[in-house]
């Protein structure tokens, strides 16, 4: 089955000293010839009790591990750093790229014929697939999926977008001690990753789109025996797709990456996406700029009606006909023929699917909205780009002119949004600085500042704000992100001040500072950079090489593949 060139024949049957030793360490997990000769699938799993979300991804590895001995292959399973947004302090982000080369340097070191990448929470998808795009042999991912809906006196409760939404209610006064306990009580039942379209659901939808998951990946609930199904299918199709050689680099081509943009909007997907598909691309030598996504918005109809833009979650999404029948009616839009995992095209993959909900999947004649919900914006504070996602913000503020009140950080902001004395109305623009990249660190999940709570008392939900940051996939509001050069390099966000005018035209994609340019060059001249916040170690290294988000956020050292070598080998 396995042809005496692939990777773990080589390790196997070297010569000597290296081989005898090679297989008799094998022997002592129990293995024998009959495995030795089969082709090795490592199955990488980002289980880990520090990662609720990947809580199921055993049960998961169990499945595929039978699904590769019924194709004849030899599955090994071996863990590598789990992100979760939950635990994970200052933020995942900054270590999304520490996982990357964590995957891509045991499918490099081991002598894997291929791959399958067990992930769910946030960063685990893009962070494991960066990595395997960058050593290239055959992979294919399979997510944990999400949870199923929370349920709370008659209503359906989605993480997170709800538990913004009843704190939000909770600091207002509007619902009681009692009623916001109780929130808490019924939010989250089972295994499984945020279940409305935030970015856990976004990014492994959008596998199925970038033709690197099989057909369901996206929807299946955490807690569906289909989701095992799904898994032991991908354990027997990567053995299939080792002995065809179909590699990543076969199928993550720039209409791959067309397929994922055009879905990420039919989905009114997460901004966080315009952060992880660049990455994913960089590392491909796909060249994905910003304006692609705009461009791909303006084309591509809101498909479906899911939280934070709709009402529905990804439980529904799965019982109305999954993302295959997403991707069906998207067809017309679509590269079709772009090669997937299944060793056919996306076309192929969908040709049987069916929308069983029409309220939730809409066709490209009845769409949700008739454009894409997420927008690219430039200008003066942005000249490089900023992200807004216009579907989930409120119509009245797209076109806004405000004044701007600046906090200069975190610190800052915490000290001062809540203060009484806080010279605030709802129709200024509340402006964040020093959260992107380098200034977070790491690009925190906290662009959707929140609304001072004595505007909050007098029933405003909703404001302009603006920063370097990314927010959670489950937020809304009309809130611009990734503003680009960030304030923390000397961006003009970092130049600023209260009271300045500043322009959202989402129509024309501009957001424009009033500020004149020799202003603005008078204020450079003062401009200091803030301290950095690592001296040593990883921080360190993150600072020093950390891209900026128009280019995902990657290492620069990191952007490019260097496919592992057939041959490749570790010497005894
Ligand atoms: Fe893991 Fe939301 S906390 S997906």
């Amino acid at each position: 089955m396995t042809n005496n060139k692939s990777r773990s024949q080589v390790f196997f049957n070297e010569d000597g000293v290296s081989g005898l030793v090679h297989r008799a360490f094998t022997r002592a997990m129990g293995y024998d010839d009959d495995d030795l000769k089969r082709p090795l699938i490592g199955i990488c799993n980002t289980y880990s009790e520090l990662n609720n979300c990947n809580s199921n991804l055993r049960d998961i590895c169990e499945a595929v591990k039978r699904g590769v001995l019924q194709a004849g292959g030899f599955p090994l399973e071996f863990p590598t750093i789990s992100l979760g947004e939950i635990y994970l302090s200052p933020t995942s982000m900054l270590y999304r790229n520490l996982a990357a080369m964590d995957t891509e340097e045991m499918i490099r070191g081991n002598p894997l014929d291929g791959v399958v990448l067990l992930t769910n929470c946030d960063k685990t998808t893009p962070a494991a697939l960066m990595g395997a795009a960058s050593a290239d042999i055959p992979t294919i991912m399979v997510s944990g999926g999400p949870m199923l809906n929370g349920h709370f006196q008659g209503e359906i409760l989605g993480a997170c977008t709800d538990c913004r939404r009843y704190t939000t209610e909770y600091q207002a006064g509007t619902i009681d001690e009692a009623t916001y306990k109780a929130v808490e009580e019924n939010l989250v039942r089972s295994a499984g990753h945020c279940m409305v379209m935030g970015t856990a659901s976004t990014m492994n939808s959008l596998m199925e789109a970038l033709g690197m998951a099989l057909p369901g990946n996206g929807a299946i609930p955490a807690v569906d025996s289909r989701r095992l199904r799904l898994a032991e299918h991908a354990g027997r199709q990567i053995v299939k797709l080792v002995e065809q050689n179909i590699k990543p680099s076969d199928i993550l081509t720039a209409d791959a990456f067309d397929n994922a943009i055009r879905l990420l909007h039919a989905l009114g997907g997460s901004t966080n996406a315009i952060v992880h598909l660049p990455a994913i691309a960089g590392r491909c030598g796909v060249d994905l700029p910003l304006s692609r996504f705009d461009e791909l918005s303006r084309t591509t109809p809101i498909l479906t009606n899911l939280k934070p833009v709709g009402q529905y979650q990804m439980e529904d999404l799965y019982y109305a006909g999954g993302i295959p029948a997403v991707l069906k009616q998207l067809l017309p839009l679509l590269h079709e023929d772009a090669l997937t995992v299944t060793g056919q095209t996306l076309a192929e993959n969908v040709a049987n699917a069916e929308i069983i909900n029409p309220d939730l999947i809409r066709t490209l004649d009845s769409p949700l909205q008739p454009e894409g919900g997420l927008s690219i914006l430039t200008g003066n504070l942005a000249p490089d780009g900023a992200v807004i996602k216009h579907a989930a913000a409120s119509s009245e503020l797209l076109h806004h002119r405000g004044r701007a009140i600046v906090f200069n950080g975190m610190d800052d902001l915490r000290a001062r949004i809540n203060d009484p004395d806080l010279d605030v109305t709802k129709d200024d623009i509340l402006v964040l600085q020093n959260v992107g990249p380098v200034g977070g660190p790491g690009m925190p999940e906290v662009g959707n500042l929140p609304i001072p709570r004595k505007l909050l008392k007098e029933g405003v939900r909703d404001m302009v704000r603006i920063s370097d940051a990314r927010m959670s996939g489950t937020s809304y509001g009309t809130i611009v992100l990734h503003v680009a050069p960030e304030s923390a390099i000397g961006g003009n966000l970092a130049l600023v001040q209260t009271g300045d005018k500043i322009e959202l035209d989402v129509e024309n994609r501009r957001i424009h500072l009033h500020v004149t340019d020799e202003e603005l060059a008078q204020r450079r001249k003062k401009w200091q950079a803030p301290q950095p916040a690592f001296k040593r170690g990883y921080g360190q290294m993150y600072l020093r090489t950390v891209n900026q988000a128009p280019l995902g956020v990657d290492f620069d050292f990191l952007r490019g593949a260097d496919p592992v070598e057939v041959t490749e080998q570790p010497k005894f």
